[in-house]
């Protein structure tokens, strides 16, 4: 897509697998990759350049130090999707909660630079807790609700697809899944939107089974976390947030769960939570509601009710 300009903010593991991502699908003109640390984005922006004629994609990735002033970030003016990685991530045995109050300083500092210079765009937050960080730049960007969307859902349920994938012995692309609700405890893996080749998860897999992969997904970040002892996911990660960034990219309609406003769809009412939406270039064009079981609803609630609780603190953080 000619012309088009996204940039990443940070670029630790998270943030510069997702650059290269985005420059590899070959349809901006420009990705600009951001980090406190100075030369740090210039030689992965270099060195992803010098992968051009390998990989043959003519997207140029420029890197940027940023100050804590904000310096740096007009070079990145104008960007149409900003994808925020900034922040810490956890160590083995913390919480993404755990994060919530380093993280908050560091998020609403790029908001704030992100809605200064790129006052258009479509924002990406996947710092963690990443429901709370989303609603956190939701208010400092200022920006409508549309335009602020959470990473979460598109990784929580390809790690499920990925779980069920191996238990049942299948290809990946035999089978579908779903979670919605929260990215953490109170996520809602959804058995009743599951399938393998067309069959309902519960014809292929007993119940015990199913029961261990909706745990084993939902404690997916914590899992790679401890196997890694220093630092978390990055690959599925990234994949997930440049499929979202596409979508916009390319106005496709796409429908992904992702962390959205929801306001009145399942009942629920003014909050960041993750369900599934209909992405286009003006970022979320609707939430997309489907039929639930009563404990999947309502589980869905109960998510609903504990981000709401500490979407209300980010405010004062
Ligand atoms: C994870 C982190 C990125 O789930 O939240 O791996």
């Amino acid at each position: 897509m000619p012309g088009k300009k996204v940039t990443v903010v940070g670029a630790g593991f998270y943030g510069s697998t997702t650059a290269q991502r985005l420059a590899e699908y070959d349809i901006f003109d420009t990705v600009f990759l951001t980090d406190i640390i100075e030369g740090k984005p210039e030689g992965l922006a270099l060195d992803l350049n010098q992968s051009r004629p390998i990989e043959g994609f003519q997207t140029k990735v420029v890197g940027v130090t940023t100050g804590t002033d904000g310096s740096g970030y007009e070079q990145t003016a104008g960007s149409d999707i900003v994808i925020i990685t900034a922040g810490l991530p956890r160590k083995p045995g913390m919480s993404r909660m755990d994060l919530i109050e380093t993280n908050a300083k560091i998020v609403r500092s790029v908001a704030e630079q992100v809605a200064k210079h790129s006052p258009e765009a479509v924002v990406i937050v996947v710092s963690n807790p990443l429901d709370e960080m989303t609603a956190l730049t939701a208010i400092a960007t200022g920006f409508p609700k549309a335009r602020v969307i959470g990473q979460a859902g598109m990784l929580d349920t390809a790690r499920f697809t990925n779980n069920v994938a191996e238990a049942a012995d299948v290809p990946v692309s035999s089978v579908t899944t779903l979670t919605l609700g929260s990215h953490g405890d109170t996520m809602v893996p959804v058995p009743s939107a599951c399938s393998v080749d067309g069959k309902p998860l519960s014809e292929v897999l007993d119940q015990a089974t199913i029961d261990e992969l909706v745990d084993r997904t939902r404690n997916g970040g914590a899992e790679v976390v401890a196997l890694l002892k220093t630092g978390s996911a990055y690959y599925a990660p990234s994949a997930a947030a440049a499929r979202m960034a596409r979508a916009v990219a390319e106005d496709s309609g796409a429908v992904m769960p992702v962390c959205t406003w929801v306001d009145g769809e399942y009942g629920i009412s003014g909050v960041y939570l993750g369900v599934e939406a209909e992405i286009g270039a003006g970022g979320i064009r609707k939430v997309v509601e489907r039929d639930l079981t009563d404990t999947e609803l309502a589980g869905l609630k109960e998510a609903a009710e504990a981000v709401r609780a500490k979407q209300a603190d980010v405010a004062d953080l």
